[in-house]
């Protein structure tokens, strides 16, 4: 299981580190920058719910429906690297209790392990805390690494869907996740 340090850094308002990363809350500081990520095709093909083009209004509206606490966000968390902003990783509530886990890197930050590490903190810290009883995830049938990722961290399939993509238009075939977080289940290493 990936290790992770459960921190209270008033000022960087981080909330996990591990070896490479900080998982922080977002600053209005980010605005910039998540644009400049986000505004990518290559990113929002890959995203069910990201609008594109993505630009400032929507980081505004993003940030704006965070600091109000707007419950269907839920823990929404910026990745850090070496003090910037590279992606985001967020646990969405969903009726029926079990959160949804969603993410994303900046296209200069792929092929790292990067998403691998923050995916599996985030899951740790979750399990050491162990509320909910499982986390849900997947991606677009096409999206190997996202699958990958699921996959290593201790992700399980539990079906295929048809998932709405706002940036394509359309729906596409979903391979649906699920990782348990029954005492008989752990997290891969
Ligand atoms: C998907 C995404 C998060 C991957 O992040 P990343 O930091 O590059 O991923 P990692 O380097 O941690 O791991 C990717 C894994 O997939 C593997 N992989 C990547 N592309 C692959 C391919 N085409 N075929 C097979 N394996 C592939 C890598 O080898 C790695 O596995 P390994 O550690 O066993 O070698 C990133 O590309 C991204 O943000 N894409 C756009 C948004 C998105 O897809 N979000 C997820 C929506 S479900």
């Amino acid at each position: 299981m990936t290790r992770v340090v459960l921190t209270g850094d008033a000022d960087d308002r981080v909330v996990l580190k591990t070896a490479r990363l900080s998982l922080r809350h977002y600053h209005r500081s980010d605005i910039e920058t998540l644009v400049a990520l986000l505004n990518n095709w290559d990113v929002a093909r890959r995203l069910a719910s990201l609008p594109h083009p993505y630009c400032q209004s929507d980081a505004e509206g993003f940030l704006e429906r965070l600091e109000e606490g707007d419950p269907k966000v839920g823990l929404a968390l910026a990745i850090a690297w070496n003090g910037s902003l590279i992606g985001g990783i967020a646990l969405s509530p969903r009726s029926g209790g079990v959160p949804v886990l969603g993410y994303w890197l900046g296209e200069p930050y792929w092929g790292s392990g990067f998403m691998s590490e923050a995916v599996g903190a985030l899951v740790s810290g979750v399990a050491a805390h162990g509320s909910p009883k499982a986390i849900d995830s997947g991606a677009f049938a096409d999206n190997v690494a996202s699958l990958r990722i699921l996959e290593k961290t201790g992700f399980k399939v539990t079906g295929q869907s048809l998932k709405q993509c706002v940036a394509r238009r359309g729906a596409f075939p979903h391979i649906d996740m699920r990782f348990s977080l029954e005492k008989d289940h752990a997290a891969a290493p």
